[in-house]
């Protein structure tokens, strides 16, 4: 009787839950983490992680948020980590610096519902290999006035999908692709959370 009642309470539950896919420093997962903590009605409730030795996993020990660290063959298996990452009934998937394309069976297992962040103003500056200081070096090279941050639904492609939101900053003659780097991550740190605030209530973007 007693297990019936919390099942039933955990479906009809207001609780918003989002898992963070990252590979890296994590400070985007970190600023997230942290606009939630004390939240009693939205939470992070995973951490998804492709590599070791990356930063965020000790962010998420800091947190106590537990850790998924996936294995590329069986990421790239079909569905293998969904039934897995369904017991954690997640309203929102975001990916904060996730260097791996996001398979078909997980964008089906979350239509609508996987938010990416891109470091610079896409569709310019996206695409396969366009991460990190790339990114950043790239929009130097072009001699670009201005670069920014763009955050988007994930299709099957990378730096794809709809584009949801857009925040712009200059690009300074003395800049080098650090210095733009770190103008470019204050926008992402500011803007991300609040984007992925409304996803999670179900703010319709379109
Ligand atoms: C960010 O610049 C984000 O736009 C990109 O990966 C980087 C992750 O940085 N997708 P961090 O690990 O959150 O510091």
């Amino acid at each position: 009787m007693a297990i019936k009642l919390v099942i039933i309470s955990l479906y009809l539950s207001p609780v918003k839950n989002i898992i963070i896919f990252a590979s890296g420093a994590g400070s985007n997962a970190k600023k997230i983490i942290e606009y939630f903590t004390g939240e009693t009605e939205i939470g992070v409730v995973l951490i998804v992680c492709n590599n070791t030795g990356a930063g965020v996993l000790k962010i998420a020990e800091d947190y106590k948020i537990p850790t998924l660290v996936i294995e590329k063959e069986n990421f790239f298996l079909g569905d293998h980590y969904i039934p897995q990452l369904k017991q954690y009934r997640a309203d929102l998937v975001v990916l904060a610096g996730f260097l791996w394309k996001i398979p078909h069976a997980l964008i089906e297992a979350y239509p609508r519902r996987i938010l990416n962040i891109h470091p610079a103003l896409l569709p310019k500056y996206g695409g396969k290999g366009m991460y990190g200081l790339r990114v950043h070096e790239a929009v130097i090279r072009a001699g670009e006035k201005e670069s920014g941050i763009t955050i988007h639904y994930v299709d099957g492609h990378y730096d794809n999908g709809d584009i949801i939101f857009q925040a712009r900053c200059p690009v300074k003659p003395q800049d080098t692709p650090e210095t733009l780097a770190q103008r470019v991550h204050k926008l992402e740190h500011e803007y991300y959370v609040g984007v992925i605030e409304g996803a999670v209530k179900g703010e319709q973007f379109f």
